[in-house]
């Protein structure tokens, strides 16, 4: 491995070089790159997108909503199995490296991109900044997890959206001094971009279905559902669907599908389990149109990490289709209820929701739309504590 001298530039020369790879990414570095570029002086950036995501419908159009910046770079890997997939993003991303020579790597989240990337940077002695470090799970059957474990373990500079992900990293030998309890990004796009959420009724509109079927008494429940561990077996999939449909005898639901979920219910022959009159099927939706519906939704049924971060931040109940989250204080403070797959509770609580017995809770500590701009300052002090012990070496 030839490794790139490691930078000893200060952070007014070098880029920092901002990674990402799949639609949560992009939510998360939308703000980073806002407060880059008002930061005191400016922090140059770099944005690099992997391409894990590529549909108009995972990709540009949240590009547009979030007004992310178009990238310097595109790796264009697509899809691919996880070692595929992660093999293609390193061999892409080290000429990258080597030809833009930045001060730093910033990864976000939890997707095959973000180990990927940190992989690369790590070897060739470039510092990795991890932003949503420390969640954990618990379960190494899911791919995020090992992705976040490895991510953490060789980052430097790790800033954390809640208390127990510091105890995470303490517990997995990674120093105090590394760890900034900042807050949550994805917060901060969502307070930016809520007055701006498009009205439920023209999205359904959009697609040719009728807002009617949001005009119950009850309004609708928000699904998405698209982790390995929910759709890739048959039988669990179709056994979600059956409770879904059960779920919409009591109120109508919204289903954005992810492409992934789409492909199976297509291959399993499941189209059928879901009465169109009382599920609309969506395409995947861009960031305005899935904040209207979440922010108006009476409940939202989920196995996303995100959507149990927003659900809490805008006081929805959320019934995460997962039996662990690597979100404990939207548990433990928001408006999240763990309820697996077990369809008697899911509807237990669906009836509870619905009878206006939900969850409430409350916004969690600095979840106060202003992490990215604490994380411009902290890196910014960072990269020049960086750049001076650099030069004192080279004396
Ligand atoms: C990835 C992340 C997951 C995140 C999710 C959000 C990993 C391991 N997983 O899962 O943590 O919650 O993104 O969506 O990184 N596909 C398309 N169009 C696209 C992208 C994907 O059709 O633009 C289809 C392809 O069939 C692909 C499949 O979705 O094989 C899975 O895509 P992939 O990026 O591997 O994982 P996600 O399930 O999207």
């Amino acid at each position: 491995m030839s490794a790139a001298a490691p930078t000893a530039a200060g952070p007014g020369q070098a880029p920092v070089l901002c990674v990402v790879g799949a639609r949560p990414n992009f939510m998360k570095m939308a703000p980073i790159l806002r407060a880059f570029a008002a930061h005191r002086p400016p922090i140059p950036a770099l944005l690099v997108h992997t391409g894990q995501h590529y549909d108009a419908e995972m990709n540009q159009r949240l590009f547009d909503d979030l007004q992310l910046p178009r990238p310097d770079v595109n790796l264009d890997v697509g899809s691919g199995t996880h070692a595929v997939q992660t093999a293609e993003v390193m061999k892409r991303f080290e000429p990258v490296l080597d030809a833009r020579r930045p001060a730093c790597v910033v990864v976000v989240g939890d997707v095959n991109s973000t180990l990927a990337c940190t992989l690369v940077a790590v070897k060739k002695q470039v510092p990795v900044v991890h932003i949503e470090a420390g969640l954990r799970s618990g379960d190494r059957g899911m791919p995020e997890e090992i992705n976040r474990v490895l991510t953490d373990q060789v980052a430097e500079r790790l800033y954390t959206t809640e208390r127990s992900a510091h105890a995470h990293l303490q517990r997995e030998g990674v120093a105090d001094e590394r760890i900034v309890f900042a807050g949550n990004v994805m917060i901060d796009s969502l307070q930016q971009h809520r007055s701006a959420a498009r009205a439920p009724a023209a999205t359904l509109r959009a697609h040719g279905l009728a807002p009617a079927l949001l005009d119950h008494r009850h309004g609708w429940g928000l699904v998405t559902l698209h982790r390995p561990a929910n759709v890739d077996d048959p039988a669990t999939l179709a056994a979600l669907l059956e409770t879904l449909a059960q779920v919409a005898l009591r109120l109508p639901l919204v289903f954005a599908m992810h492409p992934r979920t789409r492909a199976q219910i297509e291959r399993c022959g499941l189209a059928g389990c879901l009465d169109p009159a009382r599920v609309a099927v969506l395409p995947p939706q861009g960031y305005l149109e899935l904040l209207g519906l979440l922010a108006g939704a009476t409940l939202v049924l989920t196995d996303s990490g995100g959507l149990q971060e927003e659900s809490t931040a805008l006081g929805v109940p959320c019934l995460t289709l997962r039996d662990n989250t690597e979100r404990p204080i939207t548990v433990e403070q928001g408006t999240n209820l763990l309820v697996g797959r077990d369809r008697g509770a899911i509807l237990a609580a669906v009836d509870d929701i619905v009878a206006g017995r939900g969850k409430r809770g409350r916004v969690p500590e600095l979840w106060d739309g202003r992490a990215a701009e604490r994380i411009a300052a902290d890196l910014w002090a960072w990269l020049q504590r960086r750049a001076a012990a650099g030069r004192g070496e080279a004396q």
